[in-house]
């Protein structure tokens, strides 16, 4: 099958998150249309959007154009015929379950029978509102959190008879769209819900049962989860009334322990909000953080235990949709896995419910819980290697590069394998390699590791330089540095037109260490290598491709099948640079002609050239031993063989790592602009 393409999407509700959704997708470049019951619903939705964009604006998440842009691709209507050219629906009604099965009805009959129709739900089964179409197998459920155009997380549902192929299309639309999506099967309160509502209920059992007071309970918790706002100020915010349904659909489903506390009924009667006031006591925070604990461990391994999301996906969840530094199983990890049993045995106890088998296991086992960060698949012979840490943009660290490499080893040696494809989840591809990895080794002293780790990646990188099977680098997004690097050493680079790239390295104190001062030169030239590794210039796909740096640019929608295309055309089993395109020409003659130093300090000749002129000033605020280092590796390495360039790189590593603008520029990223001394 052909892969799904969207053209329009639309949004049915023009509330809180029917306009967010639209807003998102808008955003990211897609015609919406957002659907209500009449003109009145539909302005309403339409003066949440412009609100938001001007916020955005205010706050210059936005310029004046791109928010004209965006509300321009949304357009606001009660017609619903209209929808008959849409390629995917989300729903986002009142949750009444009656009302929902209607507007199902109806869009079963004003859309093609093709189009994808998805819920926002929070409490009803995706399956039930499917039974009110005749093509269930196009309902799927599509669970945004608040606020959509901000918040990342989606939650993506297939129904009991959903179609794999379209809700997989589904899954790639949001990554296209910039959510990092989750699994979850179809089961009460999907993944994060069904943690999320546990914890604002417990806090009020606990007020309830006097074991502390809000502000106690308050200040315990944000100690505890790392979070801005505690349980009872979050009801405050999003609605006390909608923690109370909640709790009572949850305990509907899923008995006792998940139904409302009777204080939280009592406070939704008062149609009043948590009064927060008063001195925190600190000496009940232990007894505090044990309960809460004990009932996020407890929820989130009974939902692995019922398979109805991983470990991963129930931390990415806390992490993205909630914004938790950690997620529970991250927390069991820090907290100890036997106390966090025994924790979790207190709640079992007082709730008579069985202790989940994901948490005994691991106890019995010993250790911390593993977190599976490489997702590998095979698909009609070919393996699917997926880095899966979309909050960290998928960034190469220790384990993700070991697991990577154990994974594509076994890919490797498979004969049922006819090829390899490396992506990332969530919206960029890789960002990288982990610069916190490496401020931390830097501050321990120990450059060896940072060393080590270099060596596998490489060793990694070359062996799939080796491969006999074609290796695809699936770069559907940013990809920077080490991502670069790494699909640099693949056959193939497929980008879809989203992606950008460059080597930021010099301007964080280091050069590319992972082949980006050698393969690049080899399809794309010395001089538009040094060009890219000294300005750390970001490129668009598109402008990679006419370079030759990767091989395909395709729009978002035609990835994989430009992918497989490429799989079919078996391994590369020789490169020569491509000659740069005319208008890259002086930029390349420049670069190759003149040292870093020269560059640096701008003593090169630019013809008077303003576009070139500005060019060569990136260059002066770079590292500049950094620069020199990059320099003389990319020259020598494009004379010699491969290996003596990769040797070359790996080094002169605890040189540069030891030098002060390494431990500046890395140490300064995200927060100041690094000010370098050649030291
Ligand atoms: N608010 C949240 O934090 C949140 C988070 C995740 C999911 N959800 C889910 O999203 C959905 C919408 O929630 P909301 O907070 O945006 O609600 P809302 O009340 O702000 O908006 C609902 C919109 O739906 C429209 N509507 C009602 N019946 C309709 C019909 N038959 N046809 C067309 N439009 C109709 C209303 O006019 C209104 O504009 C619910 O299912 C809710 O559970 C909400």
């Amino acid at each position: 099958m052909a892969a799904k393409q969207f053209g329009q999407l639309a949004v049915i509700g023009a509330g809180n998150m029917g306009s967010g959704i639209a807003q998102k997708m808008a955003t990211e470049g897609f015609e919406v249309l957002m659907v209500d019951l009449n003109e009145d619903a539909v302005a309403r939705g339409l003066g949440i959007i412009e609100k938001t964009l001007s916020e955005g604006v205010e706050r210059k998440i936005f310029k004046p154009d791109q928010a004209e842009a965006i509300k321009g691709r949304v357009q606001g209507t009660a017609d619903w015929t209209r929808l008959a050219g849409v390629d995917l629906v989300v729903e986002a009604v009142f949750e009444d379950e009656q009302v929902k099965l209607d507007v199902f009805k109806r869009l079963d009959e004003v859309t093609r029978p093709d189009t994808i129709l998805a819920t926002n739900t929070s409490s009803l089964s995706v399956t039930k509102l499917a039974a009110a179409t005749k093509h269930p197998e196009r309902v799927i459920g599509l669970h945004y959190f608040y606020h959509p155009a901000k918040n990342r997380l989606v939650e993506v549902i297939p129904g009991k008879n959903s179609n794999p192929e379209l809700v997989a299309a589904a899954w790639t639309l949001q990554e296209q769209i910039g959510k990092t999506p989750i699994w979850s099967t179809d089961d009460p309160g999907f993944v994060v819900n069904r943690y999320f509502v546990p914890w604002l209920n417990e806090s009020v059992r606990l007020l309830e049962e006097g074991v502390a007071d809000i502000p106690t309970i308050e200040a315990a918790c944000k100690k505890t989860f790392g979070v801005g706002m505690g349980p009872f100020e979050l009801m405050n915010v999003t609605g006390v009334p909608i923690a109370l349904h909640s709790a009572e659909t949850l305990g509907k489903e899923l008995g006792a322990f998940y139904a409302p506390a009777k204080k939280l009924a009592e406070q939704v009667a008062s149609k009043e909000n948590w009064s927060l006031d008063g001195e925190a006591d600190e000496s009940k925070f232990a007894a505090v953080e044990e309960r809460m604990l004990g009932v996020i461990f407890y929820v989130a391994a009974a939902l692995c235990d019922e398979k109805v999301g991983t470990i991963e996906d129930t931390d990415i969840g806390a992490r993205v949709g909630l914004r938790w530094p950690k997620g529970p199983f991250e927390m069991i990890n820090r907290y100890g896995v036997d106390k966090a049993r025994s924790a979790v045995n207190a709640v079992c106890d007082r709730w008579d419910m069985k202790m989940p088998a994901t948490l005994a296991d691991q106890a019995a086992k010993g250790g911390p819980f593993h977190f599976e960060l490489v997702k590998s698949e095979v698909r009609d012979g070919v393996a699917y290697l997926t880095i899966n840490r979309p909050d960290a943009m998928n960034a190469l660290n220790e384990t993700v590069v070991g697991q990577l490499h154990d994974a594509f080893k076994i890919a490797a040696a498979d004969d049922a394998v006819k090829g390899i494809v490396i992506g990332g989840a969530g919206k960029g591809f890789i960002a990288g390699a982990d610069i916190r990895f490496f401020v931390k080794n830097i501050e321990a002293k120990d450059l060896d590791r940072i060393v080590r780790f270099t060596e596998q990646g490489q060793q990694m990188l070359r062996e799939m330089d080796n491969c006999s099977k074609p290796v695809v680098a699936r770069m559907h997004g940013l990809a920077l540095g080490g991502g670069l690097e790494l699909a640099l050493a693949c056959d193939y680079i497929v980008a879809s037109d989203k992606a950008v790239m460059a080597f930021p390295e010099t301007g964080i104190g280091i050069y590319p260490g992972l082949g980006g001062t050698q393969r690049p030169s080899r399809r794309i030239g010395v001089g538009l290598t040094k060009w890219m590794v000294f300005t750390g210039q970001m490129i668009s796909a598109k402008q990679a491709e006419a370079i030759g740096l990767v091989d395909k640019t395709v729009s978002a929608d035609q990835i994989d099948a430009a992918v497989l295309e490429c799989i079919d055309q078996g391994p590369v089993t020789e490169r020569t640079a491509q000659v740069p395109p005319a208008d890259f020409v002086p930029l390349s003659e420049l670069f190759e002609k003149n040292p870093a130093d020269a560059l640096r300090e701008g003593r090169v000749e630019t013809g008077g050239d303003a576009k070139l002129q500005k060019t060569v000033g990136k260059v002066a605020h770079k590292a500049p031993i950094a620069l020199r280092l990059a320099g003389e590796m990319i020259e020598e390495g494009a004379k010699g063989s491969l290996d003596d360039g990769l040797a070359m790189e790996l080094g002169k590593l605890t040189e540069i790592f030891a030098t002060e603008d390494a431990y500046e520029g890395l140490s300064s990223l995200g927060r100041r602009r690094p000010e370098f001394h050649g030291r």
